[in-house]
């Protein structure tokens, strides 16, 4: 009994206030209504019996509007669960898409990197191989040679140092007497120094009148105007061959003959297709019986072509082996020593009519 009291107790302290005192008053109208009935006071347990009614009424009404709130609250909690599952999802999905799109771009950051890695070790590689090459021949060129004045830098129109290295050993060691040069720069110069030291003339072809004019200016600064000279040679369509292509107005070449060195640098391979073709052709009449012809750029498809149709045409021409560079060396030696067409048959090596 003193237990379930206790536990009564317990349960009471949980409830609020109006409640105890709605319970506390009906407690006591339960019980004035019971001693008013055993006394026969009837009217009086009546009224207690209405008030008791009242008060339950009261009671059930109270619990009734608080259950309606408490229903209310509950779909108000519904709806803000929906709510908030939209939301959530939204914003998996939105997390999940910039997760794949970042994925992506990861990934294409990745493919690029490796790209730009492949190409930079392709292009190291060239260079770690280039770079050191072209410094050694170029310190060699100044070892062979102390300029007068500033050489012109060698430039991606110029020989580089490797090809021009050869060139000049080969124009050392064949000596030739009458070099002409087609297409104008450094080469001019240094070839002008070694023919200077080891005798020869150099003419030089040049379409391109502020090229030729900076050559010129170049040899007059270095001293060499005496070995070597600059001619203007306007572009025009020239008969070679089997095709009519672009190439140095031939009256420049007039009083040339016995020429026993060609290099072939030039026209630029801009001006047209078979730029360079022409050369052997038209110049062939003019070299001496025996001559060497240096093609520079023999790496490339259109002067690759010029070398195959020269050895198939012209006769006494043979490819030789070079050292370095990419330029091709060629020898001439002319089959019949008096032709038709030469127009120095007989002449001098290395000679300016
Ligand atoms: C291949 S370049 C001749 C280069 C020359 N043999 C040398 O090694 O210095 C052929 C022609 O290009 C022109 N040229 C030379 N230097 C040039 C440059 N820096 N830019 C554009 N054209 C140039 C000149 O008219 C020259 O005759």
């Amino acid at each position: 009994m003193v237990r379930r009291l206790r536990r009564l107790a317990g349960r009471a302290r949980g409830l609020g206030p109006r409640t105890l005192a709605a319970a506390a008053l009906t407690s006591l109208l339960v019980a004035a209504i019971a001693a008013a009935a055993a006394f026969d006071a009837t009217g009086l347990a009546v009224c207690l019996l209405a008030v008791l009614l009242a008060v339950v009424l009261a009671g059930v009404l109270q619990v009734n509007r608080r259950l309606v709130a408490l229903r209310a609250d509950r779909r108000e909690i519904r709806d803000l669960r929906v709510v908030l599952d939209q939301t959530q999802r939204r914003v998996v999905s939105a997390v999940e898409r910039q997760r794949l799109a970042t994925e992506d771009r990861h990934r294409e950051l990745v493919d690029a990197v490796a790209r730009v890695q492949r190409l930079a070790d392709r292009g190291m590689r060239g260079l770690r191989l280039a770079v050191p090459r072209e410094m050694e021949a170029t310190v060699q060129l100044f070892q062979g040679f102390t300029p007068r004045a500033p050489m012109p830098s060698s430039g991606d129109y110029a020989l580089n140092p490797t090809d021009l290295l050869e060139l000049l050993f080969l124009v050392r060691s064949r000596r030739p007497g009458l070099v002409l040069e087609l297409g104008s720069g450094t080469s001019t110069i240094w070839l002008g120094y070694v023919l200077e030291r080891v005798g020869g003339r150099l003419v030089s072809l040049d379409h391109d009148p502020e090229y030729a004019g900076r050559t010129r200016a170049a040899l007059r600064a270095h001293g060499l105007t005496a070995v070597a000279e600059v001619r203007d040679a306007p572009l025009t369509p020239v008969e070679a061959g089997d095709r009519t292509c672009s190439w140095y107005d031939p009256a420049a070449l007039a009083d040339l003959h016995g020429i026993d060195f060609l290099l072939v640098d030039g026209p630029p391979a801009a001006v047209g297709p078979d730029s360079r073709y022409p050369a052997l052709p038209v110049v062939e009449p003019r070299l001496a019986d025996r001559a060497t012809i240096v093609l520079d750029d023999a790496n490339r498809a259109d002067e690759r072509a010029a070398i195959a149709a020269w050895l198939a045409t012209v006769d006494g021409l043979a490819r030789e082996e070079g050292m370095l560079g990419r330029h091709a060396i060629l020898s001439y030696a002319r089959r019949t020593l008096v032709t038709a067409n030469a127009p120095a048959a007989g002449g001098p090596a290395g000679a300016l009519t």
